[in-house]
């Protein structure tokens, strides 16, 4: 059965028709004065955060931001002014409050005589029966274009998930070359600032974010790869908290205290969402380079009390899971849950299975509360995958893990080894970048893995890799 999600439900049939007339943001001249766009993100049932970056040199500026139900601005909801400068990088984000829930609206910006994109956003509804949500990850820009961003626009989401790995600090991945980056290495504040304007430049990243809100998390490449913010000895917290600060800037995430980013989305009764943090407050892994360490840094990483989230975090998600009246509980993770394991060893230790005994805590606590329909979405190992995850042997859990956007998968040594021996991994595909698609409903959620033939070259062909459907338990 395929779904197809109804229009939110506060949204006039005439506002979805019109959407299809929102100007594309590669298909006419950006005003220099904006020119990455506009973007929304973290939305709740009567707020959004709204976002732009302008060009211009003076101390401050101030931009005036609009709210209204219909692209031509005749019903105008909100509207309010804010200031920017070379503080943060002449980056803006307004907190758009008193909407309406599950209603699409349209926002545009302006100053100094010049005006923004019209950008599409939408509330979280109060009830719902459908959900549509895309997930991304991985988007390294010099490996490949962002031709699944313009799908992903297209599909016409509810919510983009984004999955970490928005930014990579590195110019170059392998020999997998599409087009240049010219900023290099980011490791201060200038250079990251510039590596988000980089990838901000994408016509096809710019669409997707112009069409639909993102909930967004980090995970390593936002600041160094396979970094553990509780080990600041090896990684510089100048560095770490340049990198945040970028992000936070760039990203239309709300604003936080302490660049906090673990938060959960309510999704009416339907599903609740919770977003983790799988870096900043993580123990430092227990091998570098991940893959295949040697069996005495493997058994480390089984180690009683090691943990990726910080004991906060945990106690946050697992109350969080278990008070939660939601029929769906998707868990957004930076790395992969499922075991990968061989002769009983993780495979990586950049991964959930680098911190074993948090993730047995975690599936210990979904099977002792008999906590159903849990669904783990996470990121980072750039192949698509599904399975199971599993408590004692039984599964409690499923996870859909997403190749990314763009980042290339490496070959995994041993594989034909490392298949049959993690049978609970019950599809996986290596070989293609793109995106997946959840249509959540009441009865069941549709998991679509979308790959890509190419991401070489621009205008690769979109294949439906594989189709599942979990019924609710
Ligand atoms: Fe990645």
């Amino acid at each position: 059965m395929v779904f197809r999600p109804a229009p939110a439900s506060g949204a006039p049939l005439l506002a979805a028709l019109l959407l299809a007339l929102l100007p594309a943001a590669s298909g006419r001249a950006a005003d220099p004065f904006f020119p990455y766009g506009v973007a929304s993100g973290d939305p709740e049932t009567h707020s959004v955060i709204l976002w732009t970056r302008i060009e211009s040199g003076k101390p401050s500026v101030s931009l005036r931001y609009e709210v209204a139900t219909d692209p031509d601005f005749r019903r105008v909801v909100a509207s309010g002014e804010v200031e920017t400068g070379p503080a943060r990088d002449y980056t803006a984000k307004a907190d758009v409050t008193g909407l309406e829930p599950g209603t699409r609206y349209f926002y545009r910006w302006s100053g100094e005589g010049h005006r923004s994109p019209t950008g599409r956003t939408e509330t979280l509804p109060e009830r719902a029966d459908r959900f549509r949500i895309a997930v991304a990850s991985c988007q390294h820009y010099g490996a490949g274009f962002y031709t699944a961003y313009r799908s992903i626009a297209a599909d016409q989401p509810d919510l983009l998930v984004h999955l970490g790995d928005w930014i990579y600090e590195f110019p170059t991945y392998g020999a997998a070359a599409a087009r240049p980056d010219p900023v290099g290495v980011a490791e201060d504040l200038s250079s990251y600032r510039a590596k988000h304007r980089l990838y901000r430049s994408d016509p096809d990243f710019q669409r997707a974010l112009q069409s639909v809100p993102v909930a967004a998390i980090w995970d390593d490449h936002e600041v160094q790869n396979d970094y553990s913010g509780k080990a600041a000895r090896f990684y510089a917290p100048r560095r770490l908290q340049a990198a945040y600060q970028a992000y936070f800037e760039y990203v239309p995430i709300r604003p936080q205290e302490e660049f906090r980013i673990y938060r959960s989305f309510r999704i009416g009764d339907l599903a609740e969402l919770f977003l983790t943090d799988g870096r900043q407050y993580r123990d430092e892994d227990v091998w570098h380079p991940a893959f295949f360490p040697p069996p005495d840094a493997a058994r480390q990483a089984l180690a009683p009390g090691r943990s990726m989230l910080g004991a906060a975090q945990r106690d946050w998600l697992l109350t969080g899971l278990s008070r939660s009246p939601a029929l769906w509980k998707l868990i957004g993770s930076g790395d992969l849950m499922m075991d990968l394991r061989l002769h009983g060893l993780p495979v990586s230790v950049d991964s959930w299975d680098g911190f074993a005994w948090e993730k047995e805590q975690i599936l210990a606590a979904i099977a002792a509360k008999q906590i159903r329909n849990v669904l783990v979405l996470s990121g980072d190992t750039h192949v698509f995958s599904y399975g199971e995850l599993r408590y004692q042997g039984k599964p409690v859990a499923l996870e859909v893990g997403t190749a990314g956007i763009s980042s290339p998968a490496g070959k995994l040594e041993r594989a034909a080894e490392v298949e049959a021996a993690n049978p609970h991994i019950l599809f996986s595909d290596r070989d293609h970048r793109g995106y997946v698609l959840l249509d959540i409903g009441r009865e069941a959620i549709e998991v679509s893995f979308y790959g890509f033939s190419t991401v070489l070259e621009p205008d690769g062909r979109r294949i439906l890799l594989r189709r599942f459907r979990i019924p609710r338990s």
